[in-house]
Parts: structure tokens; sequence; C-alpha cells
């Protein structure tokens, strides 16, 4: 037996340093690094030969792998299944991230009661709030099955003290960041504590084959301890997207080890929880009526879900020399592109102009499918001729100002012609069907502008 090493970790990039320093040198952070127990060596010299015991699972033909090893939970939330690719696996770890207030709370105790009606043992452990606050919300939610156990904890060892007594078939932790695994120093939310809490609640699931469910918060630009680092160690992370000013939240998997990434889920935020949008619709289209300068719509592809969205545009001449571009819900170095594009390629005067751009309802788009619908409100705004309303434009625009075919063309056209629209502009390239849309087929955006503006 040897004395018990001491190293130091970084909390914040966990960067590891034999002895401790007041500045890390990984991340140049002052006072984040903290003295922990150095792993102990592994017994046996490394050209000792491993010793090697019966595989408890044989390989075999891979035409013999069972197919449905896989079995889904279902939560019975449409939405929340189309995006899981249909519901919980058990023994899986799923991280639910997203911006304080954007609703994963309520989203995951509608969801953790579904479970429980559908005969499932569900422990909900609360880390943030008291289980008061958490009754009082479930009260309002009418969330209130009686498999649904409910535990206010911090303490890693106590929850998972819980989930030895109770056995559940689903476990949700809300949130990674508030509980604290004791044997780990630093505070809670730091990055060792948030990696070593999920990787112990990960091994608890796989023995157990028990679904875990992780909240992770995640500020604006992705960035705080905690959901970055635990990416590689869950098989699942959805992302709960939304703005607060909208009640419009829309939830997407980046990650899915058993089904689809880039699926969708559409929900509003009411008074009565989180509700599916099961046909999103004319959700992202805004009340403007004919003859309003500065709209127009498209059809952008969320997963594989076609939606109708519409940007907006405002110009305002100004004598700045560096005149703004200010995008909100689109590309901002997009905005600026397309601006330049036009002033260039379609002699559409923006270059002293202030340029406002966004999207409808909160939504984030960033296909360049959006171009052309963009440089239509553009183009419309600036020249104070509105686009009409029902048409949509579907493409991407090229430095020359010329027009590419984007992927699933035909498959946005037949939601558009779905929804009521009449015609639609798109690249000449295209061939597919019309579904009963006028099709106005451009080489450019001269031609694009001509059609849509008419
Ligand atoms: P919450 O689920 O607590 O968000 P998160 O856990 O992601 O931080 O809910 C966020 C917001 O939703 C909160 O500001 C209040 C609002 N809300 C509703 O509008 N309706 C409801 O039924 C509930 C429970 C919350
Ligand atoms: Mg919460």
């Amino acid at each position: 037996m040897g004395r018990v090493r001491i190293r130091a970790r970084c909390e914040q990039c966990a960067h590891i340093e034999a002895k401790w320093l007041g500045q890390c040198p990984g991340c140049r952070a002052w006072g984040s690094m903290v003295e922990e127990a150095a792993p102990r060596q592994q017994a046996g010299r490394p050209d000792t030969p491993r010793a090697t015991g019966p595989p408890r699972r044989p390989a075999r033909p891979i035409r013999d792998v069972p197919l449905d090893a896989e079995q889904c939970t279902p939560t019975g939330l449409g939405e929340l299944d189309r995006v899981l690719g249909g519901g919980f696996v058990p023994g899986s770890v799923t991280l639910f991230g997203g911006e304080p207030g954007a609703g994963k709370s309520t989203l995951l105790l509608q969801a953790a009661d579904a479970l429980a009606r559908s005969g499932r043992s569900v422990l909900y452990v609360s880390a943030e709030e008291s289980a008061v606050q958490v009754r009082l919300r479930a009260e309002r939610l009418g969330t209130l099955s009686e498999r649904l156990l409910l535990a206010s904890e911090t303490d890693l060892d106590v929850v998972i003290g819980l989930v030895e007594a109770h056995g559940p078939d689903v476990l949700l932790v809300d949130s990674v960041q508030t509980i604290r695994d004791p044997d780990t120093p630093g505070g809670a939310g730091g990055v060792s504590q948030v990696r070593e809490c999920a990787a112990a609640l990960t091994r608890c699931a796989k023995q157990r084959g028990m679904a875990c469910v992780l909240v992770g918060h995640v500020t604006k630009d992705g960035q705080l301890a905690g959901p970055r680092v635990l990416e590689h160690i869950v098989d699942t992370v959805c992302d709960l997207d939304g703005d607060r000013h909208h009640a419009l939240r829309l939830l997407r998997a980046t990650k899915n080890r058993f089904g689809p990434v880039g699926e969708v889920g559409c929900f509003e935020m009411t008074a009565r929880g989180m509700v599916g949008i099961a046909d999103a619709g004319r959700l992202f289209v805004g009340e403007a009526v004919d003859g309003i300068p500065g709209v127009a719509v498209t059809l952008a592809l969320e997963g594989r879900r076609p939606l109708a969205c519409e940007v907006q545009a405002l110009t305002a001449p100004t004598s700045q020399v560096n005149p703004r571009r200010v995008a909100s819900g689109l590309d901002g170095a997009r905005l600026s592109l397309l601006v330049a594009v036009l002033d260039r390629r379609a002699n559409v005067p923006l270059r002293n102009h202030d340029v406002y751009a966004s999207s409808v309802g909160g939504v984030r788009l960033s296909e360049p499918a959006v171009d052309l619908a963009l440089c239509l409100a553009l183009t419309s705004a600036a020249t104070n001729r509105a686009v009409p309303r029902d048409l949509v434009a579907v493409g991407e625009v090229g430095l020359a100002g010329e027009l590419r075919l984007v992927a699933q063309t035909e498959r946005r056209l037949a939601e558009a012609a779905r929804l009521g629209f009449r015609s639609a502009v798109l690249p000449a390239a295209y061939d597919g069907g019309a579904f009963g849309l006028r099709l106005h087929r451009a080489r450019d955006l001269v031609q694009a502008v001509a059609a849509g503006l008419g």
C-alpha cells in the first residue's frame, strides 16, 4: 500500500497538474484548481499479459444479432417520442439540455406523469426545487399519478440510495448541475462534479436497465460547465430551444444512439404546461395582409419536417459609414452576405441602408434554403413593393447571384400546397412536381425578384 498521491484538477476545464497552481495552465483561470486524490496505479506491469475471462456475451454472426434488442418505452407525449425515436430506452441515459426557463422541468414532469400512468414506476429527483414547489407545479399541470415518486435531494449517494430502494423503471434528475458527489472535490456544477455525477448515474442506469434522464442547463452560447462535457458520456442529447418571449418551443435530438437525429418536436408553453403541436401549419407565418412590403415565406426543413416560415425585413437610409445589419432568428453573417449580393448583382440599393431582418414566432432559421425568401423580403422592403402572401420562395443564393436547388425541394413544395399557398419561386434547375402550385423557375436573383415582386 503506497501513500495516496495528491494531484490538482481545474474546476473549469478539467486540466490536471501534478501539483496545485494558482492559475490553471489549461484555461488560464485563476483560483480554479482543486486538489484531489490521484487514481491508484493499475496493478501489474504493462508487459504482463492481461487476465482474460469468459465473455459475458460471445460474439455472433452479424445476421444473428436480434433487431428488437433496443425496446423503447414510449412516454405517450407524441412530440417527445418523435424526437427520441420512440421513447426512452431502458438502460440508456438522455441529457435534456436547454436554457433556464425553456420548460425542461415542465416537460419532464409531464413525461414522468404520462409514463407513470402507463404503468411504469418513475422517480423524479428535483435538486433545484423543493418537493412542495414541484407538487404545486404538478397540481397546476394535473400530473399527480400514483406511481410517480418525488424526492428533493442534492446528494448523489442519497439519489443512488433512492434508486436502490425503489427500483424505478425511469429516473429523472433535475438537474445534473445541482447534485453533488461527496467523494469528489469542488462545488456542485463544476466540471469534475458534473462528470462524476453523470458517470455514476450512467453506471447505475446500465446495471439496472433503468432509463435515466438528466436535465442540464445551457446558456445561449452553449457555455457553462456541464452539458457539453457530458455529450459523449450519454446516449442521447436533446435540446429544448425557444425564445422566452414566445410560447413556442422546439425540441431537437442532436445525438441519439437509438433513433434519428435532426427530428424536431414542436410545443407550445401554455398555462397548463407544454402542449405538443403535431401540425405546425402556419405557426411561423405572421398575420400581415396582402400588400405589406418586407415579408416573404419559405419552407424550412426542421429534421424531416418542412415548416412554413416567414422572414421579415426592414431597411432605413443611413449616413453611417458602416450601416447596421441586424438579424434575429437568422444568421447575421448570411444576412450581410445576401445584402451585398443583392446590392451588387441585382441592383437593389442597400449599401447606404441599415438592414434589420427577423424570423417570426421565435424560430431559428439557419438553412441556406431561406436565402431566396430573405432576398425577396429585403428587396420588397427596399423597393416598397409587396410579395404576394400566397407565394413561397425556396432556394440558396450564390455570390454571383445565381440560384441553387436545396435538398428536398419537392417535399417542401408539397407542404406549401397543403397549407394553401398558390405559387412558388425556385431555382431553374428544379424538375420535380408542382402539386398544383404555379412555379416560377428563376436562374438568378434578378429573375427571382421579377417573378416574386412582379
Ligand atoms: P420550467 O419548466 O421551470 O423551465 P426550466 O426547467 O427549463 O428552467 O418553466 C419555464 C417557464 O415556463 C416559467 O417561466 C414559467 C412557464 N410556465 C408556463 O408558462 N406554464 C406552465 O404550466 C408552467 C409549469 C410553467
Ligand atoms: Mg427547471
